[in-house]
């Protein structure tokens, strides 16, 4: 009786956790779609020799992301992000903010 009891308290529990994770994966955004379309739609500007400068998620601390994110509007190319869904900015964000200058893993764009 009690080892059903503790089975059944040790597999919701792995049930829990994992439905609390992809909850929490999903409000943050898919980062590995988010490089995608950040190599696709914002380098086509943001690069070497490009229109606008290069732009890496390592050039800016998460904090700083955070700011732009919440500015779009006054970036010069607001108008360029319009272009693009919610939910791919959600990812993009999740890419940058997760390489950024100050985070475990800061990566520059090849
Ligand atoms: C049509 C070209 C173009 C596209 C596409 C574009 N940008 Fe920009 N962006 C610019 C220009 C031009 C500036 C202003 C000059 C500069 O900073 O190089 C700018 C400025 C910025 C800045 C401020 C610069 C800084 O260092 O603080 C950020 C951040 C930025 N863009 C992010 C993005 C992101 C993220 C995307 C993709 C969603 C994107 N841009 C798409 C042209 C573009």
């Amino acid at each position: 009786m009690f080892q059903r009891i503790f089975s059944i308290l040790i597999i919701s529990f792995f049930l829990f956790a994992g439905i609390s994770m992809s909850l929490a994966e999903g409000e943050k955004g898919n980062a590995r779609k988010g490089k995608y379309t950040y190599r696709k739609t914002c380098r086509t500007c943001h690069t070497q020799g490009g229109s606008a400068k290069d732009l890496s998620p390592v050039d800016k601390t998460q904090a700083q992301w955070d700011e732009i994110f919440k500015n779009i509007d006054k970036l010069k190319c607001g108008d360029e992000w319009k272009k693009i869904s919610a939910e791919d900015q959600t990812d993009i964000y999740a890419h940058l903010w997760g390489h950024a200058f100050d985070s475990p893993s800061p990566e520059k764009c090849q």
